[in-house]
């Protein structure tokens, strides 16, 4: 997927602004507050129908404006197609692609694929398993047809089983919801595990130019033990799991492991190199999904030349350029990143003041 037009209106200080981004590298450029984060922010609302900034999607709609509108026009395999949303502050949201009205925001999440990377990138590998978790499911959900459906199901089950547990219910009764749930909670396991082992195979060249003297292994946990049925867990776990009032282990605790050597990356890498950790994983991603379906990812990058040295800058804009995929990428000042790339960049854009000017 790349885009070949956005527009953005009453978007965080941006009143309205029209790109042709070209289907390489967009350098947006600006100073700060100018608007550039808001502009790759429209991009990840209209893919994911909410932002990677905030909780609140209220808050990107400009103030004393009603309603947000974004829209693209999206080239991929199956030709162009033409993505608009509109938020009210209401929270009523309208979706439609080529003039149908989507329901599910998931069908958003189809058409574009996109991924982050922010100096809060971070996240993935210090805040608790969530983010780890979205990242595996990410791949999990592009990559397999079934995986969404297997999933919202699992989420379905295991709340009303929570609520069950919270209820005092007796195991007999929740025994029937867990033959439905293990059905599902196995099949998205099944997917998890054998896309992170498809990740892996990709991971391996870029960390390799990225951190070639660090033994990195990323590998997946399902959520309970690896030696234990999840029926037997179920089951042995029940007096545990009423008495905390939910289920303590299975899919929902699945998580990522990353480790350089026998340490936990976290405690083995610096600053920069979990950074570039980071970066390897999410363009391994874009790799396999080219590889698993023939798609290309946006990839949006927000303040890269922070904590990297310009010999990893330039391996990381090669490496992204490389994926052949569109890159919208930020800088306050252009010769940031200007000067680390092999080529030119495709398209820029300065930003002043939540106005947009192409400036190449
Ligand atoms: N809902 C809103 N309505 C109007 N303006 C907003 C809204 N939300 C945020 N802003 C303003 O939008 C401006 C642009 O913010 P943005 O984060 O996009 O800037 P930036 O160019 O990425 O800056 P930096 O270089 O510091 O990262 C900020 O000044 C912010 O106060
Ligand atoms: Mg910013």
């Amino acid at each position: 997927m790349s885009l070949s037009r956005l527009s953005i209106d009453a978007f965080r200080n941006i009143d309205s602004a029209q790109l042709a981004p070209g289907a390489g590298l967009n350098l947006i450029y600006g100073h700060n507050g100018s608007g550039k984060t808001s502009i790759l922010e429209a991009i990840y609302f209209l893919g994911m129908g909410r932002s990677f900034r905030s909780h609140l999607s209220q808050r990107v709609i400009q103030n004393d404006a009603d309603a947000l509108t974004l829209f693209a026009l999206a080239a991929g395999q199956n030709g162009e197609s033409r993505i608009g949303l509109r938020r009210h502050r209401n929270g009523d949201t309208e979706v439609k692609i080529d003039g149908d009205k989507v329901k599910r925001l998931s069908q958003l999440a189809e058409a574009l694929p996109i991924q982050v990377i922010t100096p809060e990138s971070f996240s993935l590998l210090f805040e608790g398993p969530g983010a780890r978790r979205q990242f595996i499911d990410w791949g999990a959900f592009h990559a397999s047809k079934q995986f969404h459906l297997a999933w919202m199901n699992t989420r379905r089950i295991l709340k009303q089983r929570n609520q069950l547990l919270r209820d005092g219910s007796s195991y007999e009764h929740i025994a029937f919801w867990d033959r439905e749930l293990i059905r599902y909670a196995l099949e998205v396991t099944d997917i998890r595990n054998q896309y992170v082992h498809s990740l892996n195979a990709v991971l391996k060249g870029i960390i390799g130019e990225f951190l070639p003297d660090a033994d990195v292994r990323v590998s997946f946990t399902r959520g309970w033990d690896s030696k234990t049925e999840l029926s037997d867990l179920l089951q042995t776990q029940y007096p545990r799991d009423l008495a905390m009032g939910h289920t303590v282990s299975g899919p929902h605790k699945a998580d990522l492991r990353l480790r350089v050597g026998n340490l936990p990356a976290q405690d083995a890498l610096s600053r920069g190199q979990l950074k570039l950790l980071v970066c390897a994983l999410r363009i391994a991603q874009g790799k396999l999904l080219k590889q698993q379906i023939d798609k290309h990812s946006i990839y949006l990058v927000d303040d890269l030349p922070s904590e990297l040295d310009a010999k990893h800058r330039q391996l990381l804009l090669k490496e992204l350029i490389d994926t052949g995929a569109q890159l919208f990428v930020t800088a306050i000042e252009p010769a940031a990143i200007v000067d680390s790339l092999p080529v030119p960049p495709d398209r820029m854009f300065h930003v002043q003041a939540g106005r947009v000017t192409e400036t190449k």
